[in-house]
This record gives structure tokens, C-alpha cells and sequence, in this order.
């Protein structure tokens, strides 16, 4: 994996290297605010073994008695494994060993009563997965999986299907996990939920699904040799300084383009990432994200021409898994004998750099991340370089990265509607 700044005008991006470096010392050595937050540093290294080999025994049984696992959360309990899992899924045929469907997410009645119809017929399993233990969303969900479940195999062999990822000591999840002996995993003090894809929050489902949940953290152990390093030359704290000189630069949203469809939930993982850990303050770069070649033909004309105010974030695949050549036809009727003999992947690759170009030319800055591969190791090492550019980044911009103080009030207003007593 490697940066490539040449589409960015890096003139200025000297008087940025001191804060850039002062914010990534600060977020190293845990000086910094939200430094009871920093457990995600380290965990590649000193991640709890014991609880590792459970998660793969539990992988496994879960693969041995169901076809569908519910994985039931929001936010960092659910953003980090959707993201993976489709990455790392074939686009049809899945071969995914259980199949993993989510819940909790969302608030839909709709989609509740169309999932318990889905699973009337299935073999499964639950995965309810919340950090604090009280987030609404994943409350409801699992109130009617666990009855589902209860009533197609009686409260006993029930028991043995659900599994709570949660707090080690409190909050309502752990407290109905420890009454009713739920087997329990835990998301630890000092990883936030954006950042907990690394704990069992991301590794029991996809463990369950098939993923090599080795090569996941070795990515990330990999990720945490290169870009723990202090020097301006780390491309996590130089992707930093180079969004700080941007929005200073009044370039306050980033778009983060992918050309690959299975990467556009890593999109919706590093909107999260950023989103709850810069926006704050006042301050901050929207992240948005766009599908490409799809959304040239809905946003592309927004990009191009709309208000300057942007900058991409470009992800590049070298080598993706497969590849199919385009052939040429007798009768040309179509017009398209001119990429006869080029792959699809090809012509992919020259839309990329072609917008890149007009973009470029239109003034969008553009960054570009390059991935040798999807693999579960590539996407550890890529999750590990944005959490570190995060916390150098937001403390750049002088805030807290690792609260979201923000997140309470829809819920505060919310509560007051529904009549939660206390609100
Ligand atoms: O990053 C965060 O902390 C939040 O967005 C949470 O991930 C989200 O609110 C879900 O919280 P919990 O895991 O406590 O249910």
C-alpha cells in the first residue's frame, strides 16, 4: 500500500510538518485529549489470546449449526464488519461459509418483519454487538431475534445461539447476557466503536463468515510497524498535514472514491471514522463518498463543476482478483472493436486516471491511495493507516478524535417523542 500526492499542490505543505508531527507525538504518547481512548494502538500486538481462540472455536460451532448469522448492531458495531465482509465476498455465488445478514442498523419496521420471514426457514445464529450496552437501534432488533429464536428452538438451545459482544462489566446488554447465560465477548474500555473492528466486534462475525481472521490482525500489526513511525515520511501522518493544508484551504469535504463496488462500505466505515472524529467544534471535513464509474454519470457533474470546495480521495487496486477480456466482434455494431483484446479492468483503470485528469483540471485536488489487493491482511493494514491519520489529523485540527459528544443529542430528542421516562 502506498500514497501518491502528485495531484495535490504541495507548496505549502512545510509550514504544516511541525503540527503534523507535534499532534502525532501527542496522539503516540497519549497525551492528548481522549487518551483513555488509545487501546487500538497497541491491540494488534497485545490482543487478548485466549479470547481470540474463543471467537474461532465459536466461528466455528456457529458454522457447524447455522446458515445465517444475525449480526446485530450500529455505528462501529456493525460499519467495520459489513465493510469487510463485502469487500472480501464474491459479487454473486458468495462463499461465505455462514451468511451474514444485519440487524439493528436501522429502525425499520419493514425490513424487521421481511428479516424474521427470511430467517422463518433458516438455521441461525445472533451476534448482538454493543459497546455501551443501551444504543437503541441494536435494543429493539435483538428483542425480536431473541423471540424468534426462542420459538423455533425453545429458551435452552436458544441460549446457545446468541452471543453478546458488549462491555466486560456494564450496561443492559451485559446485564441480560449475565441473566440469561448468553456467551459473552468483550469490546474493551479503550477502544471506541469506530475503532473496535479489531476486537471481537469484527472478529466473531467474520471468523463466523470464513475470513481469515489471522491475516486481519497481521494486517493491522503490519499497518502498526509503518505507521507508528515518527517521521514526516509516514504516510498516515502526511495524509493528515495534506487534509489540514487542504481545509485550510477552504477544501472542507473530502470524497472518497472507490472504482471496485466492494469497496464502497469501507467507504461507509471511513465516513464514520472521520465524520464522528472531526466533526466537532464548528470544525471539520465532511466525508462523503461516491461509486465510481456509477456516480460519474449522478455526481461526476457536481465534482466537475459545482462549488470548489472538495477534494478526492482516491482508492486504487493493483491487482484485483479477477479480470475479463473484452473481444472483438465481426460486425463492430456496437462501435466498441477499438478495446478489443483490453480487459475490463483496463478500461476501469483509464476512466480513474481519465477523471482524475478532468477532476485535477477543474481544480479537485486528488489523493491517491494504491492497494496491491483485497485481502483480509490489506484491509487491516488500511483500517490501521486511516485510524492513525484520524487522531494526528483531528488533533491537528484541535479536537477531540476520540469522543462524539454529538451523537447523544438525536437521541435525547427521540426519547422525548417516544415518552422514555426521564426525557
Ligand atoms: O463510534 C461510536 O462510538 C458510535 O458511533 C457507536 O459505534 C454507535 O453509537 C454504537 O454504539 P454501541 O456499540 O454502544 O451500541
Amino acid at each position: 500500500m502506498r500514497l501518491d500526492f502528485t495531484n495535490v499542490d504541495l507548496k505549502n505543505i512545510n509550514n504544516y510538518e511541525e503540527k503534523a508531527m507535534d499532534a502525532f507525538k501527542t496522539l503516540i504518547d497519549g497525551s492528548g485529549e481522549g487518551n483513555d481512548f488509545l487501546g487500538w494502538i497497541d491491540r494488534p500486538n497485545n490482543y487478548d489470546k485466549e479470547e481470540f481462540e474463543r471467537i474461532k472455536k465459536t466461528a466455528a460451532k456457529i458454522q457447524s449449526d447455522s446458515e445465517v448469522l444475525v449480526s446485530v448492531g450500529i455505528g462501529g458495531s456493525y460499519l467495520g464488519i459489513k465493510a469487510t465482509e463485502f469487500a472480501l465476498d464474491k459479487y454473486f455465488n458468495s462463499d461465505r461459509k455462514v451468511k451474514i445478514v444485519y440487524a439493528g442498523n436501522n429502525i425499520s419496521g419493514e425490513y424487521m418483519a421481511d428479516l424474521l420471514d427470511y430467517l422463518k426457514d433458516k438455521d441461525f445464529s445472533v451476534n448482538v454487538i454493543s459497546k455501551s450496552g443501551t444504543t437503541t437501534e441494536p435494543a429493539i432488533a435483538f428483542r425480536f431475534l431473541k423471540e424468534a429464536l426462542e420459538e423455533k428452538y425453545g429458551k435452552e438451545e436458544a441460549k446457545g445461539r446468541i452471543y453478546a459482544t458488549t462491555d466486560k462489566n456494564k450496561g443492559a446488554l451485559k446485564d441480560l447476557a449475565s441473566s440469561e447465560g448468553y456467551q459473552t465477548f468483550v469490546v474493551p474500555d479503550d477502544i471506541g466503536g469506530r475503532f473496535s473492528v479489531i476486537s471481537a466486534v469484527g472478529l466473531l462475525p467474520l471468523a463466523a463468515s470464513g475470513i481469515n481472521i489471522d491475516e486481519f490482525i497481521a494486517g493491522f500489526a503490519e499497518g502498526r510497524e509503518i505507521y507508528t513511525k515518527e517521521d514526516f515520511e509516514n504516510e498516515a501522518i502526511k495524509y493528515a498535514a495534506v487534509r489540514n493544508m487542504l481545509y485550510e484551504d477552504d477544501k472542507d469535504i473530502e470524497v472518497f472514491v472507490n472504482y471496485e463496488p466492494k469497496l464502497q462500505y469501507i467507504a461507509e466505515w471511513w465516513k464514520q471514522l472521520f465524520g464522528e472524529s472531526e466533526g466537532k467544534d464548528g470544525k471539520g471535513i465532511f466525508p462523503v463518498s461516491i461509486n465510481n464509474s456509477t456516480d460519474l454519470h449522478s455526481l461526476g457533474q457536481m465534482i466537475q463543476d459545482g462549488r470548489r470546495n472538495l477534494f478526492e480521495t482516491v482508492i486504487e487496486i493493483e491487482n484485483a482478483k479477477k479480470d475479463i477480456e473484452i473481444k472483438e466482434t465481426a460486425d463492430n455494431l456496437d462501435g466498441l472493436n477499438f478495446l478489443a483484446g483490453k480487459t475490463m479492468n483496463y478500461v476501469n483503470k483509464q476512466a480513474m486516471e481519465g477523471t482524475t485528469i478532468a477532476h485535477v483540471g477543474g481544480n479537485v485536488p486528488n489523493i491517491r491511495i494504491i492497494l496491491d489487493e483485497v485481502s483480509a491482511k490489506s484491509i487491516g493494514k488500511l483500517y490501521y493507516f486511516f485510524e492513525i491519520a484520524v487522531g494526528v489529523s483531528g488533533y491537528m485540527l484541535g479536537v477531540n478524535p476520540f469522543n462524539q459528544p454529538g451523537v447523544e443529542e438525536y437521541k435525547a430528542q427521540m426519547f422525548k417523542l417516544l415518552g422514555k421516562p426521564g426525557y
